[in-house]
């Protein structure tokens, strides 16, 4: 069922300020506070991979987690929701259309996702980037307590760490980047190239997803900044070094493998399997509605099996659900359109009645519902033409206790360095993605066994406990990255 918004009873006022000694930053709360049709107000779990990946960390560390809770609106108080400490801040509507929906998805996220789409540049926009930027530094010095490790998050509060450490140098400022980091022939195009690069170097750590956008990020700073550089350290004209290395995130595979194995997932996913009309096959993708995640070519190149009576809807259906996402920025409802129009194609020419080809839904769902939605799917098909890791990848090989299913994942992927055993694919390559969607749906059990168990054996390893443990290690102690 789709997640439903909640007013929980745990809310209450958050600790006073200054006292926290672990401070998350990230442009989003995990909550988004949500408007019904009735007009009451409720809390919603934010979308996207940082929250997902966050939120386990924050538990365990007890800190407070400083964002935005979605929709234009004034600072509210800090509060206690379901166990994390919030420390909201508000955007005006202007500032969403700017900072939100213009520089941070309109310049910087097509931007580094390898110009997709072509990124716009507006002075008004970047103003408001500066301006919101400065307000969650503010709030960041406000909140921290003395000597106090604060995590700064992604693409959308690049100046946040120079502009905290101005308000606040007793600080230790880390950062780390979900997303990928371009190459430098790309991130010249950036009017604003050495603000941002500066920005960045207010932080003790700066961590990537992949070595590559770290070493980008490293020749940037050679070449705008004229700062020495040498390996993953940079030292500044004030003597200051700054570390810049790749820290792969990860998800909570036990706790996600322990949803896969409670009794009602698995009554559900056999659920989902009848819904479905019980085909040989089950192939699912599930994303952000978004541009880079490939859902074009996916679909594309399922259509063109069905058309080649390579496929047919006995053998085979694909169910694909969509968070809606951004939805105000062109892009994305051209992409909506797009997809709604290509599933309409398919399902008209290959269906029957009661047997789409395609089961299409724009809307999330709760974890429970994802962990049988995972069981349920013989082939996970993740297809993105940039990402900087997708966790949806992760989570597939976590639920898949059971050593079943195949994973289909682009290369371009930055999970794709980790689960090598996954069928690996370039999502621009039609023909190249039909052929492994059939190899992936005709594969051995002993074949699927084998790469299964190995990228589970990886990934329980590697799981965020580990990430985050390694990222502050890491912030406290930067001396040990030189005995690397
Ligand atoms: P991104 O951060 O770009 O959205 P990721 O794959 O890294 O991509 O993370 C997406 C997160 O959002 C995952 O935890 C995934 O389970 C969740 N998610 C994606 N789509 C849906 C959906 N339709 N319903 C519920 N959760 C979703
Ligand atoms: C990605 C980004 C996050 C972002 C999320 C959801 O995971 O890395 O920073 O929060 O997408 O996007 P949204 O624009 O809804 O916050």
């Amino acid at each position: 069922m789709p997640t439903k918004t909640s007013s929980r009873s745990t809310r209450s006022k958050g600790r006073s300020r200054s006292t926290s000694p672990m401070v998350v930053v990230a442009n989003r709360l995990p909550v988004d506070l949500v408007e019904n049709e009735d007009g009451t107000v409720a809390w919603r779990r934010s979308p996207g991979g940082l929250v997902t990946a966050l939120e386990p960390v924050l538990r365990r560390h007890h800190g407070a987690w400083i964002g935005w809770p979605g929709g234009g609106s004034a600072d509210l108080e800090p509060f206690e929701e379901d166990g994390l400490s919030l420390v909201p801040v508000g955007l005006s509507d202007q500032e969403v259309e700017e900072y939100y929906e213009g520089f941070s998805n309109g310049s910087l996220w097509p931007l580094y996702h390898d110009v997709i789409v072509a990124p716009e540049f507006h002075r008004e926009w970047w103003d408001s980037y500066v301006t919101v930027n400065r307000r969650f530094a503010r709030k960041a010095a406000e909140t921290a307590a003395p000597g106090a490790v604060v995590w700064v998050h992604d693409y959308q509060l690049q100046l946040v760490p120079q502009m905290l450490r101005e308000l606040r140098p007793d600080l230790r400022i880390g950062f780390f980047l979900h997303i990928p980091f371009p190459p430098t022939e790309l991130f010249l195009q950036v009017p604003w190239r050495r603000q941002i690069i500066e920005g960045l170097l207010g932080a003790d750590l700066v961590g990537f997803q992949v070595p590559g956008a770290a070493a980008n990020f490293v020749r940037l700073v050679r070449n705008l900044t004229g700062n020495k550089t040498h390996r993953d350290r940079v030292t500044l004209a004030d003597g200051r070094v700054v570390h810049a290395k790749a820290y792969p995130i990860s998800i909570d595979s036990q706790g996600l493998e322990q949803k896969a194995r409670h009794p009602a997932t698995q009554a559900r996913a056999k659920e989902i399997r009848e819904e479905v009309g019980n085909p040989a096959r089950i192939l699912l993708g599930v994303d952000r509605l978004d541009y880079t995640k490939g859902i074009r070519q996916r679909l594309r190149a399922f259509g063109e099996l069905l058309r080649d009576g390579l496929v047919s809807v006995d053998d085979a259906v694909f169910i694909q659900v969509a968070t809606p996402s951004r939805e105000r920025v062109e892009q994305y409802r051209v992409l909506r359109d797009d997809i709604d129009m290509l599933v309409g194609r398919i399902n008209g020419d290959f269906g029957r009645i009661g047997s789409p080809a395609i089961n299409y839904m724009h809307t999330s769902f709760d974890r429970n519902e994802m962990a049988a939605l995972f069981l349920a799917a013989d082939v996970m098909v993740v297809t993105p033409l940039r990402d900087g890791m997708n966790l949806v990848a992760k989570e597939y090989v976590a639920c898949r206790y059971d050593h079943d299913g195949a994973l289909l994942l682009s290369e371009f992927a930055g999970a794709a360095a980790e689960l090598k055993q996954a069928f690996l694919v370039n999502p621009y390559d039609i023909n190249g993605l039909k052929e492994a969607l059939l190899g992936a749906m005709s594969a051995e059990p002993r074949e699927l066994t084998r790469r299964m168990r190995a990228m589970r054996r990886y990934l329980l390893e590697h799981d965020i406990d580990r990430w985050a443990a390694e990222f502050l290690d890491g912030l406290a102690d930067p001396g040990s990255h030189d005995k690397d």
